[in-house]
């Protein structure tokens, strides 16, 4: 009875731990055969792009077939459903970006799209963020039919390459303009939205990887030049968060990967690094990462210099930095702002060994870090007329815009062309501090009477911004409203034509489109420095 009993229960106990399900491997690493984690979706399954369904009944054993082949014939039965859901979610979407000139994305993507558009990458931006292998990249497209990471990738790069000015495209019927037109931001935008909504039909952010890390950078970079600074905001957030999550930041990390995987992830830690720096001077942003990692090293690269020059200019905008930069700090000394200014003028040699498009980039932002400094210095009060360091007196903007018209007069259109708003932004920000410097100070007349004055370097920065494909519409009303409030007769010094355009620009064009500033705070990215100076 007794025994009866035990055995009785033996036979329930096993019985139920036969019913527990057992961890199960989802259908993909099923028929791959393959350990599966069972996370959904599982680290294999994201990893190689497939969608990771249990849907399946587990049946017996069958032919084994090869790891490779059945990852390709799976991919093939996914490509449909991928594709299919991809365009079930446009369609059902409550703002639809699917538009009647457009049609669907998948078939916007043509090979001649997305190889213009690499080709524009790796030959214009690859130097500012080689992050990047064109043999990486090919295979991203060549997946791009099954695999979503793929996909967003690619469509996240094409959608920013359209949306920077420069990227010329012939005889496209998908065109925003005129064939050959450079400037394609609907379209741009229309591919941004596509990559988003696309990238949601996994979960990234449980499992990510550099490459997605990039894609959220390239979506941040779609954002910025379409002026939405909030989503811009986000979408770097998400790449700085996942470069984290990543071990990026850490050394250690380091150790195990190999060569070329390690020095992707490092070239996209330092690329975080100076967009985040660029964007909290820009947009009053705090800071995540620091520099605690060692520099890429030239031995695997030397077309690399231009790159590190740029963490360079970027790496004393630290967290101190910052902190003075939106307040949260107050210890200033004007002996740092000083060090700071002597090393930003030293930062780059007299000759880079760069792309032309990369040397315009580091030439500009080493100007525009110099003025961020020296409205720093304005705003701690440590300014003075008679300061032997010329850094520290006022009229040193117009010594930096002097510099600043010195470095682009030697660049081609084109080649700052291809950094977007970014870099208009730069020279739009040392032209509002010049404007604010010819209208409070006393401008000494020059010792040289036939050398320029702060009115040539403005004029020529104001033409330089309205040639810059994005500058004219945008940007010159902006400035045109600083002049009208606060020096109304540098109008007739302007020269005709410039003074036509900004007239025809208007100002009332201004107040429909707001301001490039997303804080809200100051009416141009500059802080008001009117008060600051001295009433002698
Ligand atoms: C992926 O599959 C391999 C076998 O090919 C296995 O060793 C590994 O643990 C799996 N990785 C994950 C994250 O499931
Ligand atoms: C400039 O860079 C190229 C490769 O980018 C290299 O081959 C060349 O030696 C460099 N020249 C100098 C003067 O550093
Ligand atoms: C200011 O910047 C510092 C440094 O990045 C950061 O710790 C702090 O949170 C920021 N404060 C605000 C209000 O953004």
């Amino acid at each position: 009875m007794l025994l009866g009993l035990l055995l009785l229960s033996m036979i329930c106990i096993s019985s139920w731990n036969m019913s527990i399900p057992t961890k199960r491997a989802c259908d993909a690493c099923h028929r791959r055969k393959v350990r599966c984690n069972s996370h959904q979706p599982c680290g294999n399954c994201s990893q190689a792009g497939l969608s990771c369904t249990y849907d399946a009944i587990p049946q017996k054993k069958g032919p084994k077939g090869s790891r490779a082949k059945v990852i390709s014939e799976l991919r093939e039965t996914q490509k449909q459903t991928d594709l299919a859901q991809a365009s079930q979610s446009r369609r059902s979407s409550t703002s639809p970006p699917s538009s009647p000139k457009y049609g669907r994305a998948s078939d916007l993507l043509t090979r001649e799209l997305v190889e213009s558009c690499t080709e524009f990458f790796f030959v214009h931006m690859y130097p500012t963020m080689p992050v990047l292998y064109r043999a990486q990249l090919q295979q991203a497209v060549a997946e791009m039919g099954h695999s979503v990471e793929s996909y967003s990738l690619v469509t996240s790069l094409c959608a920013f390459m359209l949306i920077q000015p420069g990227i010329m495209l012939k005889n496209s019927p998908i065109l925003d303009g005129a064939p050959g037109s450079a400037t394609n931001p609907k379209l741009g935008s229309f591919l941004m939205e596509e990559a988003v909504r696309v990238r949601k039909g996994y979960d990234y952010i449980e499992n990510p990887s550099i490459t997605t890390c990039i894609t959220s950078f390239f979506l941040f970079g779609c954002c910025f030049g379409l002026h939405k600074h909030n989503s811009g905001w986000l979408h770097l957030r998400e790449a700085t968060a996942l470069a984290q999550i990543l071990g990026m930041q850490d050394e250690s990390s380091y150790a195990f990967d190999n060569v070329i995987e390690n020095s992707r992830k490092r070239r996209l830690f330092w690329l975080l690094f100076v967009t985040e720096r660029a964007y909290a001077l820009q947009k009053h942003r705090p800071l995540t990462l620091h520099a605690t990692i060692g520099l890429p090293t030239l031995d695997q690269d030397s077309s690399l210099a231009g790159f590190i020059h740029l963490v360079n200019l970027y790496r004393p905008f630290d967290d101190n930095f910052i902190g003075l930069w939106n307040k949260s700090r107050t210890d200033c000394s004007p002996f740092t702002l000083a060090h700071l200014q002597q090393q930003l003028t030293e930062a780059l040699p007299t000759f880079l060994n760069t792309t032309e498009s990369q040397a315009a980039d580091l030439r500009t932002s080493q100007q525009w870090l110099r003025t961020m400094v020296w409205q720093l210095s304005i705003t701690n009060g440590f300014l003075s007329s008679n300061s032997p360091d010329t850094s520290m007196t006022f009229r040193f903007p117009i010594e930096i815009a002097k510099d600043l018209v010195a470095v682009t007069t030697q660049f081609s259109i084109q080649s700052m062309e291809v950094h977007g708003i970014g870099l208009i932004e730069k020279v739009f920000d040392v032209a509002c501090t010049l404007i604010d410097v010819m209208s409070c100070v006393l401008v000494p007349s020059s010792p040289h009477p036939y050398e320029p004055g702060p009115q040539e370097y403005l004029n020529q920065l104001l033409t330089l911004i309205s040639t810059l494909r994005g500058g004219e519409s945008r940007y010159l009303p902006l400035i045109m409203t600083k002049i009208r409030d606060t020096l109304p007769t540098i109008l007739s010094a302007l020269p005709p034509d410039l003074a036509k355009k900004m007239a025809s620009n208007g100002a009332d064009k201004s107040q429909h489109e707001g301001t490039p500033s997303s804080t809200g705070s100051s009416p141009y990215s500059t802080p008001p420095i009117l008060p600051y100076y001295p009433l002698a």
